[in-house]
């Protein structure tokens, strides 16, 4: 095994697949995250870790940074990186999920990345792949978008330490979101202090089933009550790709009410952080002066992006 792998190996190793947070222990997220850590010191250790791997993405929806940090990550490594959309594809002339796959697998790639609409498919994959195939969840439907919480974990970690002591705030679209859905999996996982819901009543889920007894949730019916005390916020973009069961608020109106503005930050502590995981939506969820200033974490969201990416590389590929 590789050695860069073998220090940060939990008992019992690391999964096959990365399909879903829930599929992994808390001992494993944290060896991978401290992995992560390690690889963010000095990235050029790792270089070249990989040799001659071959990572195959394939991609059904739009990506700016998940699918270039999956690729630049594989890079870093040494791996040979393939990448296949669904437009200009043969899933324009029909073929399945499935046949798409197995057509990849049949070219002998180590790791499959899938984006995907629909809920389940990563995992769906992951059932048929054979053996030394590792499926990597890159989003999938509303369901999951577990390297995205990842990549979160480790933004916080590094600006906070410990996460038992972080009172999180995530605000807008969370009912669509997997970013959302992810991040409390995994922070809850890790043992976060709180994780403050707020948005508008139709973007928020069922306080009775988040607020389940021991739960770190709690929901919040206004930005600014939420913000009171905490340590961080994640603001997430309206998901308009998935949303036809309500109407779209307008952008303006959506803002005054929702987005994160200057005059919210004027009450906060000088420690406190912007998460968001992008893409943004300036002026709707997020004013741009405070996505540009000195509170955000953004652009170190997406260089941790690249570290916690090769990180799982190296683990599913290198721990085998
Ligand atoms: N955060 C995220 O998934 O961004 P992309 O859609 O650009 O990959």
């Amino acid at each position: 095994m590789n050695e860069a792998v073998s220090n940060h190996r939990p008992a019992g190793g690391f999964p096959e697949h990365f399909t879903d947070v829930e599929g992994w222990r808390a001992e494993q997220l944290t060896a991978l995250l401290d992995l992560a850590q390690e690889i963010s010191g000095d990235p050029t250790r790792w270089f070249g870790a990989l040799p001659g791997r071959l990572l195959v993405n394939l991609f059904y929806e739009p990506s700016t940074r998940t699918r270039l940090s999956f690729e630049i990550a594989a890079k870093r490594l040494g791996m040979m990186v393939a990448n296949v959309s669904s437009t200009g594809s043969s899933v324009e002339k029909g073929e399945t999920l499935e046949d798409t796959f197995h057509t990849v697998q049949a070219m002998s790639p180590d790791c499959v990345v899938l984006r995907h609409p629909e809920p389940g498919t990563a995992q769906r994959l992951a059932e048929v792949a054979v053996p030394n195939v590792h499926v990597i969840n890159a989003g999938d439907g509303v369901a999951a978008h577990p390297s995205q919480a990842l990549l979160d974990a480790l933004t916080l970690r590094q600006a906070f330490g410990d996460l038992g002591e972080v009172r999180l705030v995530m605000a807008g679209d969370i009912r669509h979101s997997r970013v959302a859905r992810s991040a409390i999996a995994l922070f809850s996982t890790l043992g976060i202090a709180e994780i403050r819901l707020c948005g508008p009543q139709a973007f928020v889920p069922d306080p009775a089933r988040l607020s389940a007894p021991g739960s770190p949730v709690r929901v919040f019916e206004h930005l600014e009550e939420a913000l009171e005390g905490a340590d961080a916020v994640m603001m997430l973009r309206i998901q308009k790709e998935r949303i036809d069961d309500i109407e779209i608020p307008d952008r303006d109106d959506y803002h005054s009410k929702w987005g994160l503005r200057a005059e919210h930050l004027e009450r906060v502590s000088s420690g406190f952080k912007v998460l968001h995981p992008g893409p943004m939506n300036r002026g709707v969820e997020i004013a741009s002066e405070v996505a540009d200033g000195p509170h955000s974490l953004i652009r170190t969201q997406v260089r941790n992006g690249l570290f916690t990416r090769m990180a799982l590389l190296l683990a599913l590929v290198a721990g085998e």
